[in-house]
Formats: C-alpha cells, structure tokens, sequence
C-alpha cells in the first residue's frame, strides 16, 4: 500500500519531534520514498543528519538554501508528493498553517501542498492548556473543515513539561496507518460491516472452557481493510492474544465477547443497522450444559468425565434469516475435507451470500498463521481461488470481491 508512494514529512518544534525518526523508518520499511521538511526550531529537537540519513535524501528547512540548482523546494516538493504528514505540529505552526501564513519551510510547503488538493494528515503535539486554548481549537476546526486535511486527536497522558493530559502526539505507528488511510480510495465511506473475530469460549468452570485455535488474524486483518476504506466497522472480538491498534480509526467500534451466545447477542444488536456481515469467527458449536460455580475436582478413583454439551445459536443463520433487502452476508468455513460440498452447503443452509474457504490440507492456511489460502464461492455460483498470501491481502481481496 506505502510501496513507491511520495510522503513528504514537515517537521515543526515540539518535543514529539523525536518521534518522527521512528515514523520515517516506518514509512522507508513499508517501501515508501520520504522527503522531510521542517521548521527552524525542529532542528533543535532532532538533528538534520539523523533525519537526512533516515530518510535518505536533502532535508529542505531554509527556504534560502539551495538544496538543488533547478528547482524551488516549496513548489517542486508539493509536486513530487502523494501526500504531506506534519508531525507534530505545535500551537504556532497550527496557526499559521489554518491562515495561509507561510514564512518558513515547513510552511510554505504546507500552503502549495494544500492548494494542490493532496492528502494531509495532521498531528498535533503540545501542552494541554495550548491544545484547550480557544485559539488553538479555532485552528483545528479551520483545519479540519478543509476537504483534503485530516487532523488527527491528541491522545491523553503524561506530557513532556510534567502535566498529564490531552496534548500527546499519537505514535508514529497510528500517524502510518492514518497516511495509509489518506492514500487508499474510500469507496466504503458511509457503509457498516459488522465482523465477528476469534474464537468463543464456553466456560466448564471457572479455571476450564472450551475453545479452539482461531487467533483472530483473519478476522481483524478484515476490520482493518474495510477501515481503511473509509467502512464503520464493528468488530465483535472473541478472546484474542493480539488485537491491532485501531486508534486512527474512530469509525471502528470494538466490541469484546467471550462465548457464542454473547457473540450472538452482540451481532442481532449491530445487525439492523449494518449493511454487510462478515463471519469470520470460529465459533464454537456446543457449550456446557452448565458452567460450575466452583472449579470441578477429581476424586478419588475417577476414571471419565461426562460433560454434557448443549447446542449454541447459529449467528450466521439469525442473520440470514432476518436479511432485509439490500443487507448481504460473507461466511467463512474451514473444511479438512469434502471440502467444497461442505462449504457451499453452509453458504445455502445460512442464507449467506459469499462463502470463503479455507481448508487445513493448505500448509499456510487456516487457524494462527499469518498467511491464507482461500476460495471465495458466490451464491451466484462464481468461484475464485486466490494464492497463498498474507491475511491482510487476502482480506483486501475479499473486500472488493464481496463488499465494494
Ligand atoms: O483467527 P485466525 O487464526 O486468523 O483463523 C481464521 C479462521 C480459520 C478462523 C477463519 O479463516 C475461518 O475459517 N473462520 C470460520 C471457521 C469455521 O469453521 O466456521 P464453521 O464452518 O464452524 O462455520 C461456518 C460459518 O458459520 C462461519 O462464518 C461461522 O462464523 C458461522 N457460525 C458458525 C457457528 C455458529 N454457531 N455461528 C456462526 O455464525
């Protein structure tokens, strides 16, 4: 998504600007080419030899200095762009940049960059009493209210002048997925995709359950495509070790569940108001019976246990079966055989539009792994087999296959 894209970083001089190594390396490592500009004042924060090394090229902080014979750096940079990140921007570099003001490196690029209509993400770093000052507030409004700037939240937490509050810069890695954000079409703004994710646990008692191996990889790598895309997403999350961080998206609504019927419950109440569902979380068929109020303890001479198991709700089918027009669903099934029988059954008996398979005969495939190997079948009989790849392609795939 970053490979061979043009980001250009302006730097302004806030303490966060030790930061800004990190999101460059950030940036390089995805493929992207970077150009920073900065302020003067940013100088005194972050040295412009760690910068220039970093990014690999002239760093342009003097609007006299010639960095190249033929060209103006506040004009031919704007230019080369695909899109401008500040970070951090102070109080001031704020101002001047919500007024046209352009009188130094940093800003003057920031004015050509905006006149051209590329994407600009923002991110603010300062006191907390700067950030709640009416002045800086009618800078972030101005700013926000132009079609091509994104203006990201300060986060809350301890500042670098000792207070605790609203003012920190968000971190370099939700600064990248914002300009991720900024550099991918919207073709699902104004959609809600309601995703399941994980595995459930059905508790025996309080020390023991029933689960299985789903790590919620696919699942969330799912949430991030289509937030990416501009979607409102709401991730009913099972219990999982890793969950990405979200931040730079507000449009995506976690919602954490531990069993199948709290899933159930959590997905009819997202539902009516959802125009896709995507189900792909392994959600266990069967819970006991009853969960023991105290931990179950062998005796003496037991040989088995019987535990008796009683049929959960079948999330997929309540959705299928009150689909309104309009409303379509993206099923998942990992088969170890009989594969494609077995998945187009479901697809059919759930009332499912879409159906992805994956089967554990694929090395590479199913529960844990940061790869997938999927076929997508759709109601109107279509099929594509994709190849081997990353969770995160593959979502990408199932998105403008089933959704866009
Ligand atoms: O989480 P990862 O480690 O990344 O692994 C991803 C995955 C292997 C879990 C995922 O790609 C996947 O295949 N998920 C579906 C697992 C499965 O086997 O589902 P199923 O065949 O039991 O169910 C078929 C469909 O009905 C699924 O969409 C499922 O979410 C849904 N279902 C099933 C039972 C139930 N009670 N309610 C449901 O909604």
């Amino acid at each position: 998504m970053l490979r061979a894209k043009h980001i250009l970083v302006g730097i302004s001089g806030g303490i966060a600007a030790y930061k800004i190594p990190e999101l460059i390396r950030h940036l390089r490592k995805a493929g992207a080419d970077v150009r920073v500009c900065t302020t003067p004042n940013a100088l005194e924060f972050v040295t412009e030899l760690t910068l220039r090394t970093l990014s690999g090229a002239p760093v342009y902080s003097d609007v006299f200095a010639a960095i190249n014979s033929h060209s103006t750096e506040h004009i031919s940079l704007p230019e080369w762009a695909d899109m401008m990140v500040v970070a951090p921007a102070t109080a001031n570099v704020l101002a001047k940049m919500a007024h046209g003001i352009a009188d130094d490196a940093l800003t003057t690029t920031f004015c050509t960059t905006l006149g051209a209509g590329k994407p600009i993400v923002i991110a603010p770093a300062m006191n907390d009493n700067m950030y709640n000052s009416p002045a800086t507030q009618a800078s972030l409004n101005t700013l926000r209210s132009w079609a091509n700037v994104r203006v990201l939240d300060c986060a809350e937490g301890e500042l670098a002048c000792g207070t605790s509050g609203k003012g920190r810069m968000q971190e370099p890695d939700v600064i990248a997925e914002a300009v991720r954000q900024s550099l991918t079409p919207q073709d699902l703004l104004g959609r809600h995709v309601l995703i399941t994710a994980g595995p459930t646990r059905e508790k025996i008692d309080p020390v023991r359950y029933i689960s299985n191996y789903s790590s919620g990889k696919m699942g969330t790598a799912l949430a991030l495509a289509c937030a990416r895309r501009g979607a409102h997403v709401t991730l009913i999350a099972g219990p999982m070790r890793v969950m990405p961080d979200f931040t730079a998206y507000p449009l995506v609504n976690v919602v954490h569940v531990e069993s199948a019927r709290e899933m159930h419950e959590a997905a009819l109440a997202a539902w009516p108001t959802a125009d896709t569902a995507v189900l792909c979380a392994a959600v266990a068929d069967f819970a006991p019976a009853e969960t023991a109020p105290e931990k179950l303890k062998k005796q003496p001479g037991q040989t088995e246990m019987l535990l008796r198991l009683t049929l959960n709700p079948d999330i997929a089918a309540a959705l299928g079966g009150s689909k309104r027009t309009g409303q379509r669903i993206i099923g998942f099934a990992l088969e170890t055989q009989n594969e494609e029988a077995n998945a187009l059954r479901k697809m059919h008996d759930k009332g499912l539009d879409f159906i992805v398979l994956n089967s554990l005969q694929d090395a590479g495939a199913g529960f844990g792994t940061d790869t997938n190997k999927v076929t997508i079948y759709a109601l109107s009989e279509q099929k594509r087999t994709l190849p081997l790849m990353s969770k995160q392609a593959v979502a990408e795939q199932i998105v403008s296959a089933c959704i866009s």
